[in-house]
């Protein structure tokens, strides 16, 4: 059995970085709590919450110290809520979505309807809508094409860790209606991309595919879906405890990618049992 990694996955930067800053601040301070899990990665949160992280759903289940900003940020309204309770912040959020809170947020000022494409339900989509008075999300073509004739001026933006094809396409859809002045602006994570296309390159090549990663972790999902297009035996999983010896069967090469909220070493572990299977 031939064993090949994607070249680019796993951990990406603002991930990495979100993480070392919880360890950071649950070295020097305690308690500490993050709004809804830091990354999706159980397997994270679980390391993190062994060495103090609380992970709580609402700030009413917090009754003093510090609380951790996850790396896909948080509402404005979130984070004044949050000061006025008198409790301390540490900011993760990524670099990248933190740009695109503030982008979002001034082409509002400057006069543009803001629309985001991309998941609704999704925090870093929450958390840069946040950032406005009224930013609409638009999920599919048709959504967008709706939004035509609703205002003079209006910017697209998407979801960071979603994918070029779905971005152009929300684009091709505003180009095509009819929207009086529409500005589409690349908000795209390069990491996600880079990932993206290197998983969907190993895809083509290999007879099952495996992506690791949460299962609520978006750029994941993503993954798994681009890998569908190239390869059809693709699964999604957390770990190496779901490897199944039949996922296996009558296979000759299999490609590992991982999401950018997935641990080195939950791909090493999973590297090392297809091996020995
Ligand atoms: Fe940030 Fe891109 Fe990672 S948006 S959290 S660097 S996938």
């Amino acid at each position: 059995m031939k064993v090949l990694t994607a070249e680019k996955c796993g951990f990406c930067l603002g991930v990495r970085n979100a993480i070392k800053i919880a360890e950071q601040t649950l070295e020097k301070e305690s308690p500490v709590y993050s709004l809804g899990p830091v990354i999706h990665n159980q397997d994270v949160v679980s390391r993190l919450a062994d060495k103090g992280l609380v992970t709580v759903e609402s700030l009413d289940k917090i009754p003093g110290g510090t609380v951790l900003i996850r790396s896909h940020g948080a509402t404005k309204a979130m984070i004044e809520d949050i000061q006025s309770r008198g409790l301390s912040i540490v900011d993760a959020t990524c670099v990248l979505v933190k740009h695109v809170q503030q982008k979002a947020a001034r082409l509002e000022a400057e006069g543009w309807m803001v629309v985001i494409a991309g998941d609704p339900r999704h925090p870093e989509i929450i958390s840069i809508a946040g950032h406005t008075e009224s930013a609409v999300v638009a999920e599919t073509p048709e959504q967008m094409k709706e939004l035509a004739g609703s205002h003079e001026k209006t910017a697209l933006l998407c979801q960071t860790t979603q994918s070029y094809g779905f971005f152009s396409n929300m684009a091709a859809a505003a180009v095509n209606a009819d929207f009086s002045e529409i500005r589409a602006v690349n908000t795209l994570c390069r990491e996600s991309q880079r990932r993206q296309q290197a998983a969907k390159q190993l895809s083509e090549k290999v007879d099952v595919m495996f992506v690791l990663g949460g299962l609520h972790s978006a750029n994941t999902r993503k993954l798994a879906e681009l890998c569908s297009e190239g390869c059809k035996n693709v699964y999604h999983l957390q770990n190496k405890s779901e490897l199944k010896q039949e996922m296996l069967r009558d296979c000759s090469s299999a490609g590992i990618t991982a999401g950018a909220s997935t641990p080195d070493w939950v791909i090493q572990e999973f590297t090392e049992t297809i091996r020995e299977i």
